[in-house]
């Protein structure tokens, strides 16, 4: 098939890479020059595993171009919508600004029977307003909501690979002639067994918002969990191995530590919030503030816990944090928990230095105060304490012997809770984790 994906960030270039890795005929449009000009030359503008093979792999069959030029759009039957909802200034709610445009600089390009896929997280309601806009210019084209639920790190597995797809149509109907044609578009992996489920539009955009704010909600019910631990000396590690052992709880996103972050869980729940609000259901939300609430309490216990740690001041104290990154196997520094601390930390007087494998770049683009240090050794060579807040696995594999020498004072504090606190203290560190006696 023919397709367009107009916004070419971590969602959409992965979705045009993976698109014609499917066998589709594609192109990828955003107005950000430099970015097409890195996938043209396929080169990723950011790190996500896999993204640049796969380029790679792709652009050499010539089904995949990229360009800043809407009218790119023009051959093409479907047009995935992958721009960003981000959070509006100073107001919890989603920004559409760029939804719309991109739907308004295509519309001129939209033919007979032509698909429009919104695959961006959108307040529920979007879908419906941008279907009538569709049809109101074209009469015979379609509106889909396809929501995306791929993780950063995984994104080109969880793509080709997606747990199930969510077609939203405006009558909800298996028979919406728009859904045959999404069929063919994901032909692949729904013959190896993907499920789908084809349901109304504000349903399919109420999916993901509820996947997104059932995740906050587990991650953030594990850091109560955590608060009660540290003040009952209990391990909320081991409770959570307990609980989790109940498959109608499950282990997964059950980690406690310094909390939830990146480009999607703060906002999306705090747009939902805002959306219920505008719709008189918003007393159906209210514990959503309190996730919001115990997921920021995290970032300030760690700054209390470092003081701690460093005997009762910062003032001066030389702390290293390991990782900027929100998560790991990701560049991504979107409210990112590791650097908002690693701010805080400064502010409150220590001399912090901030060390990563892949986000420093992005990570010194938005904190330029901090100081920041590629060579994990140099970074930490002579520190009073280590923060561990991004668990990439060259950090969960560091020698607590080795490393002894090399700081000032062999103190850590392990805010994902990944390692093992015996082996450390054992080596002669004081360690301290989140939720741990
Ligand atoms: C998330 C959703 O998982 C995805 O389905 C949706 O499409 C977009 O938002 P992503 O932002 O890539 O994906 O990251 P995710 O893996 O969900 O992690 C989010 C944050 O939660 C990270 O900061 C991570 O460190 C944190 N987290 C995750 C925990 O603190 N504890 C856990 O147990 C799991």
């Amino acid at each position: 098939m023919r397709i367009s994906v107009i916004g070419c960030g971590y969602l959409g270039a992965v979705h045009a890479a993976c698109m014609a890795k499917l066998g589709h005929e594609v192109v990828g449009i955003d107005v950000d020059e430099r970015k097409i000009a890195d996938l043209s030359a396929a080169t990723a503008p950011f790190f996500e595993p896999g993204l640049e093979a796969l380029l790679k792999e792709v652009q050499e069959t010539g089904r995949l171009s990229f360009s800043t030029d809407m009218s790119a759009a023009a051959d093409s039957d479907v047009h995935f919508i992958c721009v960003g909802t981000p959070q509006k200034k100073g107001e919890n709610a989603a920004d559409l600004t760029y939804v719309d445009a991109a739907l308004t600089s295509l519309l001129p390009y939209l033919d007979e029977d032509d698909v429009v896929v919104g695959k961006s997280t959108v307040p529920v309601g979007t879908a419906g307003r941008l279907a009538q806009i569709v049809k109101a210019h074209e009469e015979t084209a379609h509106l889909i909501w396809n929501p995306e639920f791929l993780r950063e790190g995984h994104a080109v597995a969880d793509t080709l690979q997606p747990d199930r797809f969510v077609y939203g149509v405006p009558d909800g109907s298996e028979d919406h002639p728009a859904v045959a044609i999404l069929d063919e578009v994901y032909a692949a992996p729904l013959s190896s067994g993907t499920p789908r489920i084809v349901t109304d539009h504000p349903t399919a955009e109420l999916v993901k918002a509820a996947a997104n704010s059932f995740l906050a909600t587990k991650i953030s019910f594990i850091n109560a969990m955590a608060e009660v631990c540290e003040a009952s000396g209990a391990d909320v590690t081991r409770l959570a191995d307990a609980i989790g052992m109940d498959e109608r709880i499950g282990r997964k996103f059950l980690n406690a530590g310094i909390g939830f972050g990146g480009g999607c869980l703060p906002k999306d729940i705090r747009a939902f919030m805002a959306r219920a609000g505008e719709l008189g259901a918003d007393q159906a939300l209210t514990f959503l503030r309190e996730v919001d609430a115990i997921n920021m309490r995290r970032r300030t216990r760690v700054v209390e816990l470092s003081r701690e740690l460093c005997d009762g001041t910062l003032l001066g104290k030389r702390i290293t944090v390991l990782g900027a990154a929100f998560k790991p196997e990701s560049d991504d520094v979107r409210d990112s928990p590791a650097l908002s601390i690693a701010a805080q930390l400064q502010l409150q007087g220590a001399v912090v230095t901030v060390t990563d494998p892949k986000a420093l770049q992005n990570a010194a683009k938005r904190f330029p105060e901090l100081h920041f240090e590629p060579d994990m050794d140099a970074a930490i060579s002579g520190a009073d304490a280590l923060l561990l807040l991004t668990e990439w696995k060259q950090y969960q594999r560091l020698d607590p012997h080795a490393l002894h020498s090399s700081v000032g004072s062999p103190r850590i504090l392990d805010g994902r809770n990944v390692l093992d606190p015996g082996k450390w203290r054992a080596a002669g560190w004081v360690y301290r984790g989140l939720g741990r006696a």
